[in-house]
């Protein structure tokens, strides 16, 4: 989970990273009250979860509350990579003297942390490494060891911090770790972290991923959850314990395993090669127990996508045998009524499989059409799909 940049900064404050005073602010009467209250020049900042906020205006430097005020007007409602802005945070200016660049992620390729680090802060970073790579240190990190105050002078000379400020920027970095373990993130960034005019260390922007799989070490995650801004039907998903991904296609997918699901896609991939570049809508595991309830659910999270032609179900009974799975789909089509309004294909195999085609055979519905392989029900949907 990404975090907002003023979620950040507050998991920074707890972790006494240095960083500046910062109000949110849903108005520009607010961002008003907010500029008056942290006073002198304040720069008003959108948040969404994209970068680049800076270059597509979502940045501005205010030096009275009226003209926070102003910024608020034409940075609230201003569309930056498709995200809409819908909150602002207001901060203190910092009168900045250099800025760097400093992240911890999660190297998953090494099995380890790595920390990449430049004195050549405040431009996105990813143009940096392409093109000044040698101006980008990279340093792996221990996860056993993490960022003691050795190792943070390492990455400080690394990246050629000059001699007299190693000390007091490792010692940031040892925070900004300590952020990083501490809520079991997979990303903690700071760009810029800047040298201001008094010589403080301060992180300016933070960017933080959350590791959800750790969300039962911390009760307080679920608060930093955005549900506003989540896609609504992976919402949904969520709800009823989908593991689901939209995807960009027109052919649903139902499977039962993560391996069984991943290959589906696949073969749809590959079937719409043949009927007019379709491809799947999304990844849906139902997972081992697909009971009529699970089955409804997930007939009703891809049902609701609009892009969605047709549904390929593709199902290998094991524990859960195929006529239990059958009458799941039989009795999803019952619950969803008028609103299962597409062509479904089902192929089963494995546990049971006679018994669980007579039942949808026996159901008769108008919608289902039954395929013997994988290969046969991924070339009807898409077929389907197509038409
Ligand atoms: N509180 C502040 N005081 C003074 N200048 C600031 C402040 N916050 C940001 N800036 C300036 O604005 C620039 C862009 O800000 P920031 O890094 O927060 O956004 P961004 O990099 O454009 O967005 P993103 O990090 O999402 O790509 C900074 O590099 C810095 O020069
Ligand atoms: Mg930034």
């Amino acid at each position: 989970m990404d975090l907002y940049e003023y979620q950040a900064r507050d998991l920074f404050e707890k972790y006494e990273v240095p960083v500046l005073a910062g109000i949110v602010a849903d108005t520009p009467e607010e961002v008003r009250a907010a500029a008056e209250k942290i006073g002198g020049v304040v720069v008003v900042k959108a948040q969404v979860k994209t970068g680049g906020r800076g270059k597509a205006g979502g940045v501005k430097v205010a030096k009275t509350p009226d003209e926070a005020f102003e910024a608020a007007q034409a940075i609230l409602g201003l569309d930056i990579k498709g995200h809409v802005v819908k909150r602002v945070m207001v901060a203190q200016g910092a009168r900045i003297d250099k800025e760097y660049y400093f992240s911890v992620l999660l190297d998953r390729a090494n099995r380890s942390y790595l920390s990449l680090c430049s004195v050549e802060g405040g431009m996105e970073i990813e143009e940096l490494a392409v093109e000044r790579p040698e101006a980008l240190a990279r340093i792996a990190v221990d996860p056993l060891e993490g960022i003691d105050k050795k190792k943070a002078v390492e990455i400080a000379e690394a990246a050629g911090f000059a001699p007299e400020l190693v000390d007091k920027v490792s010692d940031v970095f040892v925070k900004l770790y300590a952020v990083y373990k501490g809520e079991d993130a997979t990303l903690v960034e700071v760009n810029p972290l800047i040298l201001s005019a008094d010589g403080d260390i301060i992180a300016l922007d933070g960017k933080v991923s959350l590791d959800e799989n750790a969300d039962f070490r911390h009760a307080g995650h679920a608060l930093l959850e955005d549900k506003a801004a989540a896609d609504p039907l992976e919402a949904k998903a969520k709800e009823n314990d989908l593991n689901y991904v939209k995807l960009d296609g027109e052919v649903g997918v139902i499977g039962n395993g993560a391996g069984l699901v991943m290959s589906t896609l696949d073969v749809v991939a590959y079937a719409g090669e043949n009927h007019g570049g379709v491809k799947p809508a999304n990844f849906l595991d139902i997972g081992g127990g697909a009971s009529a309830e699970v089955m409804a659910a997930g007939l009703d999270v891809i049902l609701g996508d609009p892009q969605v032609k047709s549904v390929f179900v593709n199902v290998f009974g094991g524990i859960t045998a195929c006529d239990a799975v059958a009458k799941g789909i039989v009795g999803a089509l019952a619950e969803l009524g008028s609103s299962a309004s597409k062509p479904l294909v089902v192929r089963l195999d494995g546990n049971k499989v006679e018994e669980g085609r007579a039942i949808l055979r026996d159901a008769n519905h108008p919608l289902v059409t039954l395929a013997e392989t994988m290969d046969e029900g991924a070339d009807k949907a898409a077929e389907l799909a197509n038409a």
